[in-house]
């Protein structure tokens, strides 16, 4: 049986990541591909465990390394539960967030060294790269306030003035809290990688209207996999 293909989303908080992963997860499973969806940090069992810990605010003081280790320690189950099963088994795979988001958080704009965060990429990864990265990019303020409208508003019901406030995400509580300019570092950070790989990271321009960035998804999903494998 042939290898499926690994396509992860990547760009700060708020850029359409989730949004177009499960679009084009539909897309796929529309042509007639089986396709697994999944998410980091989290995305097994284990690992969703793990990633409860990671993000709660009441844990504030652990240290960065501490916070990449167990962050490679979810990646690691994740790999192994969920995301080597379904490419043997010659499934796409469609991750929002990866690696990339653990070199540009905790590296790039973060505290830990990136030479020991590659290492522990090259350990846990292996070679389960992925094939193709959608590196969904968007000015942080743009991104951030679309993220806190969401937050605020309640599923299928269109953001007002009464919306009350929701209970916001883990992810939120721990990241988005941060600055503007930590945000600017992450835009710049995944832009930094998708320009030094090019042959793996495909960037799209999240400001265009969903259907629009579903589109150029599709593209590059098309050019890069699709017609490679015909
Ligand atoms: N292209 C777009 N134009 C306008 N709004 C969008 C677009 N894509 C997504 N949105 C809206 O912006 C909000 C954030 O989108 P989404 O959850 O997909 O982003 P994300 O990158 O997964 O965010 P996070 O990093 O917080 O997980 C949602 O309310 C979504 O409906
Ligand atoms: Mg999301």
């Amino acid at each position: 049986m042939t290898a499926g293909w690994f396509i992860t989303f990547e760009g700060g908080e708020g850029s359409g990541k989730s949004t177009q992963a499960k679009r084009l997860a539909d897309r796929l499973t529309a042509e007639g591909h089986a396709v697994t969806v999944t998410r980091e940090p989290g995305g097994s069992p284990f690992a969703e465990r793990l990633r409860a810990l990671i993000l709660d605010p009441k844990l504030e003081t652990h240290s960065p390394l501490a916070e990449a280790l167990l962050f490679a320690s979810a990646r690691a189950d994740h790999l192994e539960q969920v995301i080597r099963p379904a490419l043997a088994a010659g499934r796409f795979v469609v991750c929002d967030r990866f690696s990339d988001s653990t070199r540009v958080y905790q590296g790039y704009a973060g505290r830990v060294e990136p030479r020991l965060l590659e290492a522990l990429e090259l350990i846990i990864v292996q070679h389960t790269k992925p094939d193709l990265t959608i590196v969904v990019d968007i000015p942080a303020e743009i991104g951030l306030a679309r993220a806190s409208l969401r937050l605020n508003t309640p599923p299928n019901q269109a953001p007002s003035e009464k919306t009350p406030k929701q209970p916001r995400s883990l992810l939120a509580d721990r990241f988005e809290a941060r600055g503007l300019d930590f945000h600017k570092k992450l835009r710049e950070g995944f832009v930094e990688i998708a320009r030094l790989e090019p042959q793996r990271c495909v960037v799209v321009d999240g400001q265009k209207s969903p259907d629009d960035v579903a589109r150029d998804v599709w593209a590059a999903v098309q050019s890069r996999l699709l017609n490679e494998a015909t």
